[in-house]
């Protein structure tokens, strides 16, 4: 089939590459030049394991190609997925004005029936307004030609993408589920019937296309986030009772994740989730919530633990050592939200470290793929905060003569590391775990103060 992918980004790049994989011929689209340009020499701009290969293997095969030209993408598709940013806008809704962006070119240069999809998470109710935009622009486009001409038809479908960062070539390739919202009306049907072209490929084993309204569709992907975000914050405030309690969360964890109904993941106490998607999210569903009259209480507490918790571990950390870390030197492991991407918007770290220099403390950092201040507070100003900590390319290199190790994210190098020669690398034995990698009890008897989330300090 003929897709373009509008946003080269996580989401787009990794629908992008997929759907070319599978034979598609794919048109990927993004204004930002400079990105373009790299891409078309197959240097993919974002850390995500496999993405690069497909990419590289594709170009070759002349079956993705990238391009600022919305022109060329939108004359190029059968289907059309938009998958640029929704960041927060102030009021902690989502601001759609990207896709809104999108939408208006897409009617500027649209000549025949296509599908229009919106992949990126967008607040019910946007299809809607995609729709009232390509339809603004096709009419201003007639009104200058002067001629009545019928306007070309098009749908607009909502198609949440559920990948995840770390995994997402995996994800995008064997999806649990593939939802697809589409209106109940000729141009309605004729899209459902090109989507499951589309992603009949990925139905081989098992059918994944679970087809409704769009409106539902939309708030699929949000409740969808919510739920996961509220199993994390749940933990988290079960963790901070098993810390006052004298209990161990993660004992906790196994007893009740041995429950098929409850299920192992994402029941981890730690720092509270990241990311680009939960923080905003869930956020956003909650202002959509109160905009028409309702309110979210749980989805509102899980924002208030979540926001608690890293408060918390820094508290921990300050308490350590008196209140104050002046003239400490802490070593960080881990800066991206989670392992195996590079993503840092909303990681846990950010705070993590503002919070310890604010405190007094110099920090000596490591992560495999954040390797400096700019890196991971991109757009702020980090003049000062620059002066006080130092990115290191090797974990035991950060620890040499520091007070305490902090671990932030639970990046697979940091597992097993070879503990007599940490023990001798810090200045004390002191480690402050905010993924509880390791077990209190072997921490003791191997000679550190180790103090994790939920977990009794040892
Ligand atoms: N990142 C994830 O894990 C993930 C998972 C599921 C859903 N989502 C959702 O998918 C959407 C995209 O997220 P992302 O993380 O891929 O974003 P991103 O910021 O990585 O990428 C967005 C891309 O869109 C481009 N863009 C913006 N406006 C454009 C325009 N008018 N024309 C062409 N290109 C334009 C930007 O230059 C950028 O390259 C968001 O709504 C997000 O919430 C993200």
């Amino acid at each position: 089939m003929k897709i373009t992918i509008v946003g080269a980004g996580y989401v787009g790049l990794v629908s992008a590459a997929c759907f070319a994989e599978l034979g598609n011929h794919v048109v990927c689209v993004d204004r930002d030049a400079g990105r373009v340009e790299r891409l078309r020499k197959a240097e993919v701009p974002i850390f995500e394991p496999g993405l690069g290969e497909l990419i590289t293997k594709n170009l070759a095969a002349g079956r993705i190609t990238f391009t600022t030209d919305m022109k060329a993408g939108v004359r190029h598709a059968d289907i059309l997925f938009i998958a640029v940013g929704t960041p927060p806008a102030g009021d902690s809704s989502a601001d759609i004005s990207q896709v809104l962006a999108v939408a208006g070119e897409i009617g500027e240069h649209l000549s025949r029936f296509l599908v229009i999809v919106d992949k990126s998470t967008v607040p019910v109710g946007t299809a809607d307004r995609v729709r009232e935009t390509v339809l603004n622009a096709l009419r201003q486009r007639g009104s200058k030609s002067g001629a009545a001409r019928r306007l070309p038809d098009f749908a607009v479908v909502s198609n949440p993408e559920f990948l995840k960062e770390g995994a997402a070539v995996e994800d995008f390739m064997r999806p649990d589920r593939v939802v697809i919202g589409v209106s109940d009306d000729p141009s309605g049907r004729k899209a459902e019937a090109l989507m499951r072209q589309a992603y009949a490929p990925f139905n081989r084993n098992r059918e994944r296309l679970i087809v409704m309204d769009v409106k539902s569709a939309e708030l699929t992907k949000y409740a969808a986030n919510a739920l996961l975000a509220t199993k994390i914050s749940f933990m988290n405030d079960m963790a901070n009772l098993a810390d006052a309690l004298g209990a161990d969360i993660e004992k906790v964890r196994q007893g009740i994740g041995s429950d098929r109904r409850i299920g192992y993941d994402f029941i981890y106490a730690g720092l509270g989730y990241g990311g680009s998607c939960f923080p905003k999210d869930v956020a956003a569903i909650c202002h959509t919530a109160r905009e028409s009259g309702e309110r979210l209480r749980v989805v509102e507490a899980v924002r208030s633990v979540n926001a608690s918790q890293k408060q918390r571990f820094v508290e921990r950390i300050a308490e350590h050592f008196g209140g104050s870390l002046e003239g400490r030197e802490i070593a960080l492991w881990g800066l991206t939200f989670k392992p195996a991407t590079d993503d840092v918007r909303e990681a846990p770290s950010r705070y993590i470290v503002r919070r310890l220099i604010a405190l007094g403390a110099s920090i000596r950092a490591h992560d495999p793929q954040v390797q400096s201040i700019e890196q991971l507070m991109p757009g702020e100003s980090v003049a000062r905060l620059g002066q006080r900590i130092r990115f290191v390319s090797d974990p035991m290199q950060a620890v040499r003569g520091a007070d305490a190790l902090v671990i932030a994210t639970e990046w697979k190098v940091y597992r097993s590391p070879d503990f007599a020669a940490l023990r001798k690398s810090l200045k004390k034995p002191v480690i402050f775990d905010g993924r509880n990698l390791f077990d209190p009890a072997d921490m003791k008897r191997l000679g550190f103060h180790y103090q994790g989330v939920g977990r009794r300090a040892a």
